[in-house]
């Protein structure tokens, strides 16, 4: 979506995947001001992204939405300005129906979705100083018109309050089994494209919800040519540091959500962090690769099933190379420079986790342990342009 925001991935937290329902203003403050402290601000990580259970079950009496009182006593627009004031931005979530998914699922009481108020919705947000709306819809899904018709009015709302507010959403039922219907890059600045992630390998529903690293990454990977500055597939929130997965499988998850250009939207209680947690949402190198101003998503450059390479090209020429091993052992993933859009003679290949070099004339290789990712930054020679693009499902060229 060209509305100026989110021209990279958008980075942050997010409340749910720890909190669920279970939020308020302390909480919020307080892993702001982790944010801060433990340097992930400084390292891009900006959006803190208040999700479902923020407000009041009952609109007031103009039909305005309220911050609910006693999680959120100070309001809305406070901590709007408390996040402003240390260089954060902020996120609030909503629903284009009429019951945003907590309270559809009986998790939360009342029928506050914006359905029918999108237009004071989006002045409410500005007036809060919104920074990211993500707007989720959770009911019945009716078809696929229904659903741009919807999200497409809380764009028009968004855009006619003047306030540049990054819009994020969820199109649930219809982002389907095997990933979105259509290409939402008309309609939102990030979509997801599957089911709720859930903090485990592959042990989610290879089709339903909720979705492992794996599966998520199957059905992800092939929708690279829908992504660019303002436009990205969104296979939905991180899961590291949250248990569930080992090391390996954490920095898997991160290498592959960074050179997918996913949104890095944290989803850990940051203020108990441990040292390989932080090392993993830190990597600068893979916050760079994320953030590259060409805004590409990878492309697949092969997969046998066990071995699976992904490439990106880079703003300075250099391709970030990811070496997958989907297997259950330890295995040589290899590719070669030619192959990832490279030309010449010599590379020089740059280890993004332990930041050591070599060089090659070609090959780029690694052992990587089961569900490990090995990612490399590939530099000297020329560049071919542009990336090799993929076809979606049935269609004839991979933009619509
Ligand atoms: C479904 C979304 O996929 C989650 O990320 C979260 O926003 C919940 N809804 C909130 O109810």
């Amino acid at each position: 979506l060209n509305n100026g925001v989110a021209r990279t991935p958008p980075m942050g937290w997010n409340t749910w995947n720890t909190f669920g329902c279970n939020i308020n203003e302390t909480l919020i403050r307080q892993m702001a001001d982790t944010m801060v402290t433990n340097g992930m601000r400084d390292l891009g990580y900006r959006y803190v992204v208040v999700d479902d259970c923020w407000f009041d079950p009952n609109r007031d009496s103009q039909g305005n939405l309220q911050a609910h009182p006693s999680r959120f006593p100070s309001g809305m627009r406070a901590l709007g300005d408390y996040l402003h004031a240390r260089g954060l931005l902020f996120g609030i979530y909503q629903s284009p129906m009429d019951q945003t998914c907590a309270q559809y699922f009986d998790a939360f009481p009342g029928s506050t979705g914006s359905l029918g108020h999108e237009v004071q919705d989006a002045r409410q947000f500005a007036a809060w100083g919104v920074d990211y709306l993500k707007y989720d819809w959770c009911s019945p899904a009716g078809s696929i018109n229904d659903q741009v018709a919807a999200f497409a009015k809380m764009r028009d709302a968004l855009a006619a309050t003047g306030r540049p507010i990054v819009y994020s959403i969820n199109s649930n039922s219809i982002h389907e089994k095997t990933g979105p219907m259509r290409n939402w890059g008309d309609v939102a600045n990030l979509w997801r494209t599957t089911e709720d992630i859930t903090n485990t390998w592959n042990s989610g529903q290879t089709n339903g919800y909720p979705m492992g690293i794996q599966n998520i990454v199957n059905i992800n990977v092939p929708l690279s040519s829908y992504a660019g500055p303002g436009s990205f597939n969104d296979p939905d929130m991180l899961e590291v540091g949250r248990g569930g997965m080992t090391d390996t499988e954490m920095r898997s998850h991160f290498a592959l959500w960074a050179i997918m250009a996913a949104p890095l939207m944290a989803g850990n209680d940051l203020r108990t962090a441990n040292s390989d947690t932080l090392t993993i949402l830190r990597n600068q190198h893979l916050i760079a690769i994320n953030q590259d101003a060409l805004a590409l998503q990878a492309v697949q450059v092969s997969n046998d099933q066990t071995r699976r390479v992904l490439a990106k090209r880079l703003s300075n020429g250099d391709v970030a190379v990811a070496l997958f091993n989907q297997g259950s052992s330890t295995t040589t993933v290899s590719t070669t420079a030619a192959a990832v859009g490279k030309t010449g003679s010599s590379f020089t290949l740059r280890d993004t986790w332990t930041n050591a070099t070599s060089t090659t004339t070609g090959t780029i290789s690694a052992s990587v342990p089961a569900h490990g990712t090995v990612v490399y930054l590939v530099s000297g020679g020329g560049t071919v342009v542009p990336q090799p693009t993929f076809r979606l499902r049935g269609e004839s060229s991979g933009r619509c």
